[in-house]
């Protein structure tokens, strides 16, 4: 298969993460016999400092036209004193909304030799194995009206939802749930918010077509306990805007490292926006201490959901398992057995299982 992919290695370590990412790609390419093309942009503080705006038009035009898109991280004390528009995010929220990807999926897993890098006991967070799926377009960030009133004596923010919007997020969990292990929980705050009856009505009608897959609904904040006490109770979770952000942050802790955690912006056609969850770390880069997993994971997202590589995704995941299996890990993983080593050589490592 012949694909194009965008590169956007942004900030900090942004580009030493995407460097691993493209190797890897080009390494499943290899194997599999598929052409994979690249072409690199500019975004976030890099693109301020080239174009004078965090996200330039060329790179917009370049993204549309891509397959899908992987982007390594941006922003960092450089450009923290820039106003609102120039600032480095205004990047990265742009892109998202340009590109119209509306499902946020945070896959979040405790890897059996990683167990005593989580802050949790390593009982609680044995097996766990979940999928947050968070709306990324409406919810409470967008809706409108959001203003100070009253002289600044009262403030108003919504919580908005077409039902398409749910419908849409929804079907996509769905589907999700379908190829792992066919649970489903949708967590709203029905007991209280109109609009998150409305989401359990619609995961109720939508449930119907997925007769294989398991549903519960829960409250948001039962549910944010459950998660730090019986994280592998989940599977797949559904949810608004403000609470998968909120929930996601909570569940990345069950990994032990925030190098470790891949995430994907997906829409309906499958292209993507692919990265991983850490930011630039500006402490560490340039010094190859980067970790590279979290960005080689979101790459094994890219094979699946924007190409349909099933086979080349799983081999990437399981070269991941092999490398950690052998006692390789980053200086950001918290563990004293296993052999430390680089960014470069942990990429290395993992190519060479491919
Ligand atoms: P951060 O995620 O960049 O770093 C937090 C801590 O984790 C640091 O100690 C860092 O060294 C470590 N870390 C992060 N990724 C790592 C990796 N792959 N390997 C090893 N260690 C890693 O978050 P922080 O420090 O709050 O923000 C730094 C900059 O990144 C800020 O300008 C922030 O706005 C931006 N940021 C960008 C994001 C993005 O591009 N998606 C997300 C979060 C923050
Ligand atoms: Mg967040």
């Amino acid at each position: 298969m012949k694909k194009h992919i965008v590169l956007l290695p942004g900030d900090g370590i942004g580009p030493e993460v995407t460097k691993a990412a493209k190797q890897v790609l080009e390494a499943i390419a290899g194997r599999y016999q598929h052409t994979f093309t690249f072409e690199s942009h500019d975004i976030g503080g890099a693109a301020v400092d080239q174009h004078g705006t965090p996200l330039p038009e060329d790179t917009v035009e370049a993204c549309n036209k891509a397959d899908a898109v992987f982007l390594g991280a941006v922003g960092g004390p450089k450009w923290d004193q820039l106003p609102g528009h120039l600032r480095p995010e205004k990047g990265l929220l742009g892109i998202r909304k340009q590109l119209g990807l509306f499902a946020n999926l945070r896959p979040v897993q405790a890897f059996q030799q990683l167990l005593h890098a989580s802050p949790l006991k390593s009982e609680v967070v044995a097996g766990s194995d979940l999928l947050i799926v968070r709306e990324l377009t409406g919810g409470l960030y967008f809706g409108e009206p959001r203003e100070r009133r009253d002289n600044g004596q009262s403030v108003v923010d919504t919580l908005a939802y077409q039902r398409s919007e749910i419908e849409r997020i929804v079907e996509k969990a769905f589907q999700s749930a379908q190829v792992r292990r066919k649970h489903l929980t949708s967590v709203d705050k029905a007991n209280v918010l109109e609009s998150s009856r409305m989401w359990r009505e619609v995961v109720e009608e939508k449930k119907q077509a997925y007769p294989d897959v398991e549903v519960e609904h829960m409250l948001v904040d039962a549910a944010a306990m459950k998660l730090v006490t019986n994280p592998s109770s989940f599977d797949v979770i559904v949810t608004e805007n403000m609470f998968g952000d909120i929930l996601s942050d909570e569940a990345s802790v069950l990994t032990g490292s925030l190098g470790m955690l891949p995430s994907a912006s997906v829409r309906e056609d499958g292209v993507g926006l692919f990265e991983p969850v850490h930011g630039s770390a500006p402490d560490i880069a340039g010094q190859n201490k980067a970790n590279p997993l979290a960005s080689i994971l979101s790459v094994a997202m890219m094979l699946k959901h924007s190409f349909g590589m099933q086979e080349e995704a799983d081999t990437v995941e399981a070269a991941v398992h092999e490398v950690l299996h052998a006692g390789f890990h980053t200086a950001d993983l918290d563990i004293t057995q296993g052999i430390e080593v680089g960014g470069s050589q942990m990429a290395a490592k993992v190519i060479e299982q491919i």
